[in-house]
């Protein structure tokens, strides 16, 4: 079922040269307040790392068929000093889930769908502890 993430993720490299650049334009679009805290990151290298840390959660996530918790807590608290909620922290993984969805079209699937649902519903669940 998991693996249906990594369809879908393939998928998506395959489409887009620039996955990341599409990826934080969602999340600008979404929440544009959130803009200003990467000003420092002139040259995209911190959301390029922020944004494989993430990927690299859900390949994982789809390998075990698990969520590491522990690992994602610790990035979550990490971001409190960033001014960023656990909410908002969880919305990035819905922004990525959107990305794909809109970039895939007719490719995206009820599997992937339901493959991704669950992924969001773990990752929410983990916002207490
Ligand atoms: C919308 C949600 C998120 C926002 C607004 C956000 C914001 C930020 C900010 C402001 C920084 C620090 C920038 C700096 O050092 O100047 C950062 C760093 C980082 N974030 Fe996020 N973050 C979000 C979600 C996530 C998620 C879900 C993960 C991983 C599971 C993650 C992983 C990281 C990592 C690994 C770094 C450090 C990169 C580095 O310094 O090399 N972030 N994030």
């Amino acid at each position: 079922m998991a693996s249906e993430i990594v369809t879908s993720l393939e998928y998506l490299a395959a489409r887009l040269e620039d996955p990341q650049a599409q990826i934080y334009q969602y999340l600008y679009r979404q929440h544009p307040e959130v803009r200003p805290l990467f000003v420092l990151d002139t040259d995209g290298g911190v959301r390029g790392a922020m944004l494989q840390t993430t990927i690299e959660t859900i390949l994982d996530y789809a390998a075990q068929d698990r969520l590491d918790h522990v690992s994602l807590s610790a990035w979550r608290s990490h971001h409190v000093a960033y001014e960023v909620d656990p909410e908002l922290f969880t919305r990035f993984f819905v922004i990525i889930r959107d990305c794909v969805k809109d970039t895939l079209g007719h490719q995206w699937t009820a599997a992937m769908d339901l493959a991704w649902l669950d992924l969001l519903r773990q990752v929410e669940a983990s916002e207490n502890g």
